[in-house]
């Protein structure tokens, strides 16, 4: 009844950028994407929660001294892009969508004198923007099969040229095909490289047939992208009743349920007949497109509900008709008595009902008392009618595996999670069954890692979602990776209902980073920066963790929205400054060995993690001029605490007051006087 088309959504190149732009968000707190992702409001809605922001160039990147992290969207960039990417410090993903890539390749290495590239597309768009900045000879973009033959006119009065051919992902196949005979007609030896990406014209040809075959068309996209709008004017030409919508929200105004009916903006078409089909441009997330699918089928559904009030009442009617066996027709039946071959029913009509062992059902191995006892009530289908035995074949299978298709595809349209039993691995994943009925499940959907034994799940129970049904054919696809994405998802809504400030983890290093590590909370990263890993001074995170190193954190502070934690492992009991004020007060007589030189003094480490400055001028009862000739790091020496600050954590120090004391304490006031 509603059909959704294969392709509808996201292309291979935007849902890696998307998965590229979310995954860098939740490592770095946020990221920056070079230009809108995609040209849809609801997508840019969901990148934004996940902590994903447009900016326009490198430019407008906040503060980069923090390195923020920028995402090259699936269009790609220049080379000038990249180099000034380099230049500004950023951590760089680059989610160029391969297809581009490829182009990006081509044109770069064409070099040779008396080369020429003419690039087929849109001279404004993004993407042949960052393919012109590849090129490295001379060059033409051109729009149309009339613009490329005037460029190539010119061309042909310079000798000895290698002419060279590609076009925009998106470009127009047919003019595309055109392109193709114009180059070949003036050029022998012209190189064409078809750069063309086919998902589009595959969503466009799935959009066509789809359209023809249904009486409600639903495209969803923005029409700001021109992918989408192309989708709409397909989509109108096969079916009359084509709706063109951003997200579900605008099904309200034009579709609802009426009595055994589907009303829509004016027409109505009859429940039984109504055949809908979904499709969605590039730029449109699974999600969206999901909730379209479901308010559809609850359309449906509710003109469903109003058939079947009718139902029930020919139900009722013909319970009082004399039982009219045939072949097909679902019964009840009586479980009379169960043996090892067959189960015997009582059918309330004067033939005997059998039902084979092998069409009893079941877990795959079970016998038929494993499923069936006398007495028991079961739905069956009649397979056969022998009059003259009087005998009726039936099967109790066949019907639960429609019955569990039906509970299978109120699961796939609910997106819920279901129980099942690995009943057998297949060349490329395992089997399922579920109430009688079969689902695949691809090896990439089994949560096996890539080149795992499939054999290890065999005959254990296992969640999984059910990814595509196809009615038809009868055939069920499920996904148990899905499922067990959906435990993670509940897994982080609780941490994120739990989590406070001062709450302690402890946690794996996940990835260490020049500026801190992440460390897994259970599901949920968080961030301890350097200067929150150790109290002791360190000048990179390694110089104190190692990765799968397991550490113990506190909640500093978090931020839901931009699901952002950040930690700190420096435990209060071992904070430094304490046991420092405990132990030493001014006037206090210390060991203390040089850790840094400056031009105005030296640091001295008195215990670990607390150091104090010896001004230039406390250094020696005789003038110094450059602390380094006097003193060097690592040097142990002995300082006199003349100035403890608390509030500031600083403390000063003098040598001289311990080797020429009548002097320094006038010299430490004219001092910090010049400071
Ligand atoms: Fe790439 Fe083709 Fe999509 S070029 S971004 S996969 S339409």
């Amino acid at each position: 009844m509603i059909e959704l088309a294969k392709s509808a959504g996201f292309c291979s190149g935007v849902r890696r950028a998307f998965d590229i732009a979310v995954t860098a968000a939740h490592k770095h707190g946020r990221a920056y994407t070079l230009g809108e992702l995609v040209h849809n409001e609801d997508a840019l809605a969901i990148l934004h929660a996940q902590g994903v922001y447009a900016i326009g160039d490198v430019s407008e990147l906040p503060d980069k001294s923090t390195q923020p992290a920028v995402v090259i969207r699936s269009h790609g960039v220049s080379r000038a892009v990249y180099e000034e990417l380099e230049r500004s410090g950023a951590i760089v993903y680059d989610a160029t969508c391969p297809y581009v890539k490829k182009i990006h390749n081509i044109v770069s290495e064409i070099n040779e004198p008396n080369s020429h590239i003419v690039i087929m597309g849109d001279k404004n768009h993004p993407e042949v923007r960052g393919i012109v900045g590849h090129v490295k000879c001379a060059y033409a973009v051109v729009n149309s099969p009339e613009e490329l033959r005037e460029v190539l006119r010119l061309q042909k009065k310079v000798r000895h040229i290698a002419q060279f051919l590609v076009a925009q992902t998106t470009f127009n196949e047919r003019k595309w095909r055109d392109c193709i005979k114009i180059v070949n007609n003036l050029y022998t030896n012209a190189k064409i490289f078809d750069t063309i990406c086919y998902a589009t014209i595959k969503r466009q040809n799935e959009a066509r047939i789809l359209s023809k075959n249904s009486n409600i068309m639903v495209v969803i996209g923005s029409k700001r992208s021109s992918n989408s709008v192309k989708l709409y004017e397909i989509s109108a030409e096969g079916c009359s009743h084509t709706f063109f919508i951003t997200n579900a929200g605008a099904l309200q105004n034009v579709i609802s349920a009426t009595k055994r009916e589907i009303s829509i903006a004016g027409a109505r078409i009859p429940y039984g007949t109504v055949a809908v089909g979904i499709t969605a441009g590039a730029s449109v997330p699974t999600e969206i497109i999901m909730e379209v699918h479901n308010k559809m089928n609850e359309e449906i559904m509710r003109a469903n509900e109003a058939d079947a009030e009718g139902a029930e009442f020919m139900a009722e009617v013909e319970k009082t008709l004399p039982q009219k066996l045939y072949i097909g027709k679902r019964v009840k039946a009586f479980v009379v008595a169960v043996n090892a071959n067959e189960v015997v029913v009582d059918l309330g009509v004067k033939q005997s009902g059998y039902i084979p062992a092998d069409e009893i059902g079941g877990e795959p191995g079970s016998n038929p008392d494993d499923v069936v006892k006398p007495g028991d009530e079961i739905d069956c289908i009649v397979t056969k009618v022998n009059d003259a035995e009087g005998v009726i074949h039936l099967s109790k299978k066949s019907v639960d595996n429609e019955l569990g298709f039906e509970k299978l595809t109120v699961a796939y349209n609910a997106d819920a999670v279901i129980e099942g039993y690995v009943a057998a691995v297949v060349n490329s994943g395992v089997i399922v069954t579920y109430e009688g009925s079969r689902v695949f499940i691809p090896a990439s959907q089994s949560g096996v890692p890539r080149g795992g034994d499939l054999a290890t799940l065999l005959k254990q129970t296992v969640q999984f979602k059910v990814i595509e049904v196809n009615e038809q054919r009868k055939r069920l696809v499920g996904s148990i990776r899905a499922a067990s994405k959906n435990e993670n998802d509940a897994v982080k809504a609780k941490f994120w209902e739990e989590i406070e400030v001062g709450k302690a983890f402890t946690g794996e290093v996940k990835s260490i980073e020049n500026y801190g590590v992440f460390v897994d909370l259970g599901g949920v990263d968080g961030m301890v920066h350097l200067s929150e890993l150790s109290w002791k001074r360190i000048r990179h995170p390694k110089d104190a963790v190692s990765l799968g190193d397991t550490l113990s954190v506190v909640v500093k502070s978090f931020d839901p929205e931009k699901r952002r934690v950040s930690l700190t492992a420096k435990n209060p009991d071992e904070n430094p400054w304490a046991k420092f004020v405990e132990a030493y007060q001014e006037g206090s007589i210390a060991k203390a060995t040089i850790v840094n030189l400056t031009q105005f003094g030296a640091f001295a480490q008195i215990i670990p993690g607390v150091d104090g400055l010896i001004h230039i001028s406390q250094i020696s009862g005789e003038r110094v001029n450059n602390v380094a000739d006097v003193l060097q790091v690592g040097q142990e020496v002995e300082v006199k605490v003349t100035e403890i600050d608390e509030a500031r954590e600083r403390i000063s120090l003098s040598m001289r007051a311990v080797n020429a004391p009548e002097t320094a304490a006038d010299e430490v006031a004219q001092a910090e006087g010049d400071e």
